[in-house]
């Protein structure tokens, strides 16, 4: 069985899709499996239609990996890759339209309004951002309606922090995202496999002090995990049956991350979800494995099997 792995790219998420590639490069070697990794440039068309038996498992973070233009090319090139196809891949990118799919299937997540930069600036700022606080009320969350790796999210919990987030979040995607914040306990939920027969691994409890940003995420010491969640039978058992629900009615296949905050009445709200999530040292998917008992490599061979 070869593998190789795509990593790299131009997003703002370069260093974490290079860091995620090596990482599980290294663990699929270690139990005798080829696995290479390569950058996105101009050689990798031709060198993606001559492969035969190779599986392709994208790792690129941030747009063109996540949104569905990667996996298009795999799919022109007819190559066997590893998750999310094209389509579903487009959906889940989208944190508003995935909100508007999953809430349709009955999962809860946080009541929100979208924003582009250039209605904002038509319709004035301190209008709109009035009639938003009235709606949704504050703390609130400001994000790119597409991105990753916390980039341009910010907490507001006065109304005269808005403007300024708006702006961070501008910086990462022309259309703000703003919803509701939920105060609860934030887990994270892997997923591994197909349709019915998909699985969750032992949710991921993330505690920082302050917000779960990019430094929290990526840099040791700043954020506490706790593998397995704290959380009682009910409560884990209801943050896996909404990971599975979500993977399964966004479409997603042979792996996922579903971010959750479970709030003070006990429902999981649906905050994000990942058709390629980080695989670094610090990122949730491996340590979600290792809460499992099972070895990094053992999981990343049944997902490259399931490709295949
Ligand atoms: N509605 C929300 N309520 C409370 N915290 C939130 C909310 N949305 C996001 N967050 C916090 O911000 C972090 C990043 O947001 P997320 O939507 O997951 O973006 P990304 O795709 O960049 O990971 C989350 O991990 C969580 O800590
Ligand atoms: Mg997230």
């Amino acid at each position: 069985m070869d593998v190789l792995i795509l990593a790299g790219g131009l997003s703002h998420e370069r260093d974490v899709s290079i860091r995620s590639g090596r990482r599980v490069a290294d663990a699929l070697r270690g139990v005798g499996v080829k696995a290479d990794v390569r950058d996105v440039d101009s050689t990798l068309v031709p060198f993606l239609r001559s492969l035969s038996g190779t599986i392709v498992w994208p790792m690129l973070h941030g747009a063109s990996g996540e949104d569905g233009s990667l996996q298009d090319i795999l799919e022109m090139c007819g190559a066997t890759y590893v998750g999310t196809d094209p389509r579903a891949a487009r959906v889940a990118w989208s944190k508003p339209v995935a909100k508007t799919v999953a809430h349709q299937a009955g999962i809860a997540t946080p009541d929100y309004v979208t924003l582009p930069a250039s209605l904002f600036r038509e319709l004035g700022a301190d209008n709109v951002l009035d009639a938003m606080v009235d709606r949704l009320g504050l703390p609130l969350v400001v994000k790119p309606a597409r991105g990753g790796s916390a980039l341009g999210v910010t907490t507001v919990t006065a109304r005269e922090d808005l403007p300024r987030a708006m702006v961070d979040c501008f910086a990462y995607d022309e259309v703000a995202l703003i919803e509701k914040a939920i105060s609860g306990v934030e887990v994270a939920a892997a997923v591994v496999g197909d349709g019915d027969s998909a699985y969750t691994l032992p949710a991921v409890e993330i505690v920082t002090d302050g917000n779960y940003d990019y430094d929290a995420r990526y840099n040791a010491g700043r954020t506490e995990y706790f593998t397995p969640a704290r959380l009682d039978s009910d409560q884990a058992k209801a943050v896996s049956e909404t990971a599975l629900l979500a993977h399964r009615v966004l479409a997603l296949r042979h792996l996922s991350r579903i971010d959750l905050i479970l709030d003070s009445s006990g429902v999981p709200q649906l905050i994000d979800v990942n058709v390629a999530p980080g695989m670094t040292e610090t990122s949730l998917f491996p340590q979600a494995i290792e809460a499992s008992g099972r070895d990094l490599a053992d999981v990343y061979k049944e997902i490259v099997g399931l490709a295949r």
